[in-house]
């Protein structure tokens, strides 16, 4: 049986670690619980959040509804053939404890999302990705609640709609879902990706010769670690800006007139531009006004280095947005979800 809370403070439940209180507040362990909450008449009206671990939000003040914490915490094996393994795991499951639950097994995948901050139901809504892996690589199907009705549903990976931290949930959906429990696939021949960045020299400074999903994992946290902050140190919630996506026009005059942009072709006509670039470009990086600020070693990473407030670090994000586009003429959207 849940308790509904009144009034409860929410600073603990975001990686932010900004102040900010639920008028209602209902922590769900079970999918009954969840639909017996959903379907109470007494709070069927009112605005829901669904919280999943806190670490892609920003509270600018008080959250006038209910507040729902997930702690579904099932995974288990539900497919196996000779090449693969299908894996479901609920929403309230720690993102890298499923990571590592597949690393221990030596399944493959989902080893360069190592150490995302976050619970697995908030996976799919942002597409989360990181070292040229989104997770609707691995992605199979997710089941959900419909808010309004308590009607369960699949989704497909085709009706998620995946884009680049995009999904149906940030559009048609917002608001309106609840992800239950997602299923990925995971690969027993080991096909890693590692392309990206830096994780090839990361490998070869660990010295590993036989590359495991395991050494991936662990390169990637090095990675990780030298770059962003850890949010139980400092506050903050990972990049808060998506990196612009522009027309290649436009990329061509950037690049001719500020030779050091970083970007990369995201199809024929399109660039996708670094926007931790564009912010470090403008001297950004480890500014700091009170408690906000700027991470020293990543210009796109927000921090709240002890009792900031969302909106002193929704203030610092304007000026921010304001500066790259007066020198660039880019919008930066932000990644994380204001509330
Ligand atoms: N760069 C700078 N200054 C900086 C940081 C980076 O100029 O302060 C330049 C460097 O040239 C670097 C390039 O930007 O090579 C790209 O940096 P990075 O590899 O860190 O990637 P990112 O595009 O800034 C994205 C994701 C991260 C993810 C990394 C690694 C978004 C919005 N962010 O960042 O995801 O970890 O790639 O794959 O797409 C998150 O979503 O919260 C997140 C941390």
């Amino acid at each position: 049986m849940f308790e509904i809370k009144k009034y409860h403070p929410l600073k603990s439940l975001n990686t932010f670690g900004v102040e900010a209180t639920a008028k209602y507040f209902a922590e769900l362990t079970c999918r009954d619980e969840i639909l017996e909450f959903i379907n109470n008449p007494e709070y069927q009206h009112l605005p829901k959040l669904i919280l999943n671990g806190g670490s892609n939000i920003l509270f600018t003040g008080d959250f006038d509804g209910v507040v729902m914490k997930l702690n579904t915490g099932h995974m288990k094996v539900v497919k196996e053939d000779n090449d693969n393994v299908w894996v479901e795991a609920g929403a309230g499951v720690k993102w890298d404890d499923l990571v590592n639950f597949c690393a221990d097994n030596d399944w493959a995948g989902l080893e360069n999302l190592s150490m995302i901050p976050g619970n697995v139901g908030a996976a799919p809504v942002q597409n989360i990705g990181a070292y040229g892996v989104e997770q609707k690589d691995c992605f199979c199907r997710l089941q959900a609640v419909e808010l309004a009705t308590g009607k369960e549903l699949e989704f497909s990976k085709h009706a998620c709609l995946f884009g680049y931290r995009n999904s149906i949930f940030k559009h048609e959906l917002k608001g309106k879902m609840l992800i239950l429990s997602v299923t990925y696939r995971l690969s027993k021949n080991s096909k890693f990706n590692t392309q990206y960045g830096t994780i090839k020299q990361e490998l070869e400074k660990m010295d590993v010769r036989h590359i495991t999903v395991k050494s991936i994992g662990e390169a990637v946290r090095r990675i990780r670690r030298a770059k962003l902050p850890m949010p139980e140190e400092v506050g903050n919630a990972g990049s808060f800006f998506k990196n612009p996506v522009v027309d290649k026009h436009k990329y061509y005059i950037l690049s001719n007139d500020h030779p050091g942009l970083v970007a990369h072709p995201v199809d024929k006509t399109h660039y996708k531009i670094s926007a931790a670039w564009l912010i470090d470009s403008l001297g950004w990086k480890g500014k700091q006004r009170g408690d906000a600020g700027v991470w020293h070693a990543h210009a796109l990473v927000l921090v709240n280095y002890g009792n900031a407030t969302g909106k002193q670090i929704i203030n610092l994000a304007d000026d921010i947005r304001r500066s790259v586009f007066n020198a660039y003429g880019i919008e930066l959207d932000p990644e994380v979800v204001i509330v």
